[in-house]
């Protein structure tokens, strides 16, 4: 038997996030009064568009204050199915839609209600840190599907068959992708699909930064042909609209699976919070301009921000096609100084250079260290200047 102060087994099968573990230690550093660059969050420095504030002080001072649905109110419901139709040409109803805590909340969610323990998962390296943990946290198992720097991370139907097997149970997609800023096309989304379902697999797409998309026009893999039985569609409203501490996300798919969310919401956080919910309607009714003012910005970083990384000796640094981080591979690095892996990399470059940067070990690759270029030029600017002069002065 074990005793009261044992933890329950499954909580031993998950770690904390590594990018929240590294944010703190540069936070920790900052509050000893050190200049610390932080690069390592994946935050929008934008403040949240006025519209949308202004909708939410309307919301406390017309008292709407109160539990809502555990899913979300009906009204948001419909604005985000408005939303996805208007975007991507999809036709979800409310019944197929919930609003979550995030994001992070509602692939969380969706992961617990359709894994069961031994289940297969397949994630694509270099993977957003959380599928991992919460696939484990559900009892399955992850099987990764390795992709190439050098073919610019790109993903195929190819890679990921012949990692299918009886036991796979659901496929995952994050397009733009958080570390790399690869996106897939829609015609190789359509063959993962065409794959997917033939199998009766679950495509799970994470759309956290679909608007995000430095060329072409956004689509979702929802509005593909056949999509609707077996896509679920996860979205965030964090960084499209400057709004990462409202939590406010949502998952499209499937009515059993919705309403399956639904149910483990009722017992656990019951209803996302009801002022953000008011926010969350006006972000994805009202004007949609700040979006593009957004994306016209983050451009700009991201030129100057590989420019920068691929001026240093050695680095290499595939350009994001959407998303806000670049991906270097910093292996150079390696065997000078001590240093010998990312891990050992961002520690040595937070102590000695003052700048904060998430090790690839945490996404699933070994080489490469994820920047954040959500943050100012000026910003940009100091930490790649620090960062260059660190890896000019590492040593055989
Ligand atoms: C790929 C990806 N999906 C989902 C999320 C969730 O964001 P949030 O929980 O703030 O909505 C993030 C946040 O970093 C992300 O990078």
């Amino acid at each position: 038997m074990s005793s009261a102060s044992e933890l329950a087994e499954r909580i031993s099968r998950i770690t904390v996030s590594t990018t929240m573990r590294v944010a703190t230690a540069a936070a920790e550093l900052r509050a000893q009064g050190l200049d610390v660059v932080d690069l390592s969050i994946g935050e929008p420095d934008f403040p949240t568009p006025d519209n949308i504030k202004r909708a939410a002080i309307r919301a406390i001072e017309e008292n709407f204050t109160r539990y809502t649905s555990s899913g979300g109110t009906p009204e948001l419901k419909e604005v985000i199915c408005y939303r996805h139709a208007q975007d991507f040409g999809t036709a979800y109803r409310p019944s197929e839609c919930v609003v979550s805590v995030g994001g992070k909340h509602a692939v969380f969610n969706l992961i617990q209600v359709l894994i069961n323990p031994g289940d297969e998962v397949v994630i694509p390296v270099p993977f957003w840190v959380t599928y991992q943990d919460a696939v484990h946290y559900a009892g399955g198992q992850c099987v990764f599907v390795e992709t190439d720097e050098g073919e610019g991370f790109a993903l195929t139907a190819a890679m990921i068959e012949p990692q299918l097997t009886p036991k796979t149970r659901m496929v995952i997609i994050n397009s733009p992708a958080n570390p790399s800023g690869a996106t897939l096309s829609r015609e190789e989304f359509a063959c993962i699909l065409e794959m997917t379902s033939k199998r009766g697999l679950y495509l799970l797409t994470d759309e956290c930064y679909c608007r995000l998309l430095y060329d072409g026009t956004p689509f979702s893999a929802a509005a593909l042909p056949g999509a609707k039985s077996t896509v679920i569609v996860a979205g965030s409203l964090s960084k499209t609209y400057a709004m990462t501490g409202w939590r406010i996300g949502f998952g499209l798919g499937p009515e059993s699976v919705i309403q399956a969310v639904v149910k483990l919401q009722s017992h656990s956080t019951s209803n996302p919070t009801s002022v953000s919910q008011k926010a969350a309607v006006e972000a994805l009714r009202g004007p949609q301009d700040s979006v593009a003012r957004m994306l016209a910005e983050y451009r700009r970083r991201r030129d100057f921000v590989v420019d920068r990384l691929r001026a240093i000796p050695g680095v290499t640094c595939v350009e994001p096609k959407g998303a806000f981080y670049a991906y270097p591979n910093i292996a150079v690095a390696f065997g000078k100084d001590g240093i010998h892996s990312t891990i050992e990399f961002s520690q040595r470059l937070l102590e000695k250079a003052r700048v904060a940067v998430v090790p690839g070990e945490a996404f699933g690759t070994r080489q490469h260290v994820r920047i954040s270029y959500a943050t100012s030029i000026e910003e940009l600017e100091r930490g790649l200047d620090r960062l260059h002069r660190f890896m000019a002065g590492l040593t055989e």
